[in-house]
């Protein structure tokens, strides 16, 4: 499973690819706006600076709702990198877009996925990355890491070449359920990725080592 960073904060993705496992990094308008990055020049020079600092692929939103708009400014986006992937809103213009990208050789990341209907909409029209959001759907009262596991099992009976891209995560455990019900890229905030290093007999036992050490 790919590692993929959810943010746009540039300390935090140079924080995790210093760990040696990042693959990609998304974003969004509020991730961006988050970081009071405001206007298309900076906010086209924010996601070159992100490429340069990442060697993956790096998810890059529009903000138009109609098919024109999306195509339009999906391929200035395009243009900033060869590994801006364009992020499309799962809305019916949206899949008309996915599918004019795929037919034009750019690479979309559907966002906004909350069935699985949604999904293999997404994945008919060819988008290289379909985004289900876990914590969104636990919020609403499901159990978003069970659509995941639906989505998985479509698209392996259906040969779908379209990657599971689990966003809106939430903690650890939500990746390691992920990884096991074969999402292809989780993305996660920081805290999130960290969390997976954390247990208390690792420092219990690293600490009696290390006093240990001290006998030597
Ligand atoms: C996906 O790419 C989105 O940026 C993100 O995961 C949304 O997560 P949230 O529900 O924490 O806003």
């Amino acid at each position: 499973m790919k590692f993929f960073i959810d943010t746009a904060n540039l300390a935090q993705i140079k924080e995790a690819n210093e760990l040696g496992i990042l693959d990609g990094v998304t974003t969004n308008p509020s991730l961006m706006a988050k970081e009071g990055i405001k206007g298309q020049e900076a906010i086209f020079n924010h996601y070159k600076t992100i490429c340069e600092m990442v060697n993956g692929d790096i998810s890059a939103e529009v903000v138009s709702t109609d098919f024109k708009g999306m195509v339009e400014e999906g391929k200035k986006l395009a243009a900033i990198h060869p590994n801006i992937v364009v992020k499309i809103p799962m809305i019916k213009d949206g899949v008309k877009a996915i599918k004019w990208f795929t037919d034009n050789g750019i690479r979309t990341n559907c966002t906004l996925v909350f069935s699985a209907g949604q999904a293999i909409l997404c994945a008919k029209a060819g988008a290289k990355y379909v985004s289900p959001f876990i914590g969104r759907i636990d919020d609403s009262g499901w159990d978003g890491v069970l659509l995941v596991e639906q989505i998985a099992k479509i698209y392996s009976v259906q040969g779908f070449k379209t990657e599971i891209l689990a966003a809106s995560i939430r903690n650890p455990n939500h990746i390691i359920r992920c990884a096991e019900v074969g999402a292809h890229v989780c993305t996660s905030p920081l805290d999130s990725i960290l969390g997976l290093l954390k247990h208390p007999l690792t420092d219990i036992g690293l600490a009696k080592f290390l006093e240990d050490a001290k006998k030597l």
